[in-house]
């Protein structure tokens, strides 16, 4: 009803969303992943083609229905989350990277399903590509915005890893606030400085994520 009163904020802007965890292969049946529902990033891509934008969402494994409006284009790993990103970068104008991408994938997985016995078993883990940071690396880099999951010093964290990542626009929150809920409380980081969202649902944050993203978006010229 709201979108039917404003002007839409991201109207034929091309948005791409990455969402949900990714699952790095131990062997047929096991996997290492990072907690994430997925319902942020799905929230997050409701809001923008609400607000009028053309959304693909990149997703991980997640218990969730896509949003019908949006091409969705479903991923298991990090590498393959990267090969997608990397395909549809280039008709991005706005890139919301919102994924709990696993830091670490299993060197060597196997193809069939490992017996367990009664020893300790010994993974090696490789560090996984950076997604956002890889596209913020590009030639001509779309608007990025990035998310942090911090589990203490919110406020040191977040920043710091805003800063690292060189991107406009940081949406932070607490791990122990967010993760699998329904509501979530965010706290935007951008170059003006910080700007707390209280808890609501997860939609209700979305939407006022876009509304910021939109502003400094059109702000940046575009
Ligand atoms: N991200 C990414 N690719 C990765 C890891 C993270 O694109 N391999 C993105 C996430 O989607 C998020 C941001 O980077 O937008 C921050 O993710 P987070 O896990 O909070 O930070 P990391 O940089 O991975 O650092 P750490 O997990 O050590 O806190
Ligand atoms: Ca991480």
């Amino acid at each position: 009803l709201e979108s039917f009163w404003h002007p839409k904020l991201l109207k034929g802007q091309r948005v791409l969303i990455t969402a949900g965890p990714t699952f790095e292969a131990i062997d047929a049946v096991r996997a290492i992943t990072n907690m994430s529902s997925g319902k942020m990033g799905y929230a997050v891509a409701r809001a923008a083609i609400e607000a009028g934008a053309e959304v693909t969402l990149i997703s991980g494994p997640t218990c969730l229905t896509p949003p019908t409006a949006a091409k969705t284009i479903a991923v298991t790993s990090a590498q393959q989350m990267l090969e997608a990103v990397n395909k549809e970068i280039g008709e991005t104008d706005i890139f919301i990277s919102v994924a709990a991408v696993a830091d670490y994938y299993v060197l060597n997985p196997s193809g069939q399903k490992i017996k367990k016995d009664a020893h300790i078993l010994t993974l090696e883990l490789a560090p996984n590509p950076d997604i956002v940071a890889n596209v913020m690396n590009l030639p001509n880099p779309p608007f990025c915005v990035g998310f942090a999951a911090e589990s203490e010093n919110l406020y040191e964290f977040a920043e710091m890893k805003r800063r690292r990542k060189n991107l406009p626009l940081l949406a932070a929150n607490m791990v122990q606030d967010a993760i699998g809920q329904e509501d979530n409380e965010l706290i935007l980081f951008d170059d003006e400085g910080t700007h707390p969202l209280p808890r609501a649902p997860k939609i209700v944050l979305a939407r006022q994520l876009i509304a910021h993203v939109a502003k400094l978006y059109h702000h940046s010229g575009n």
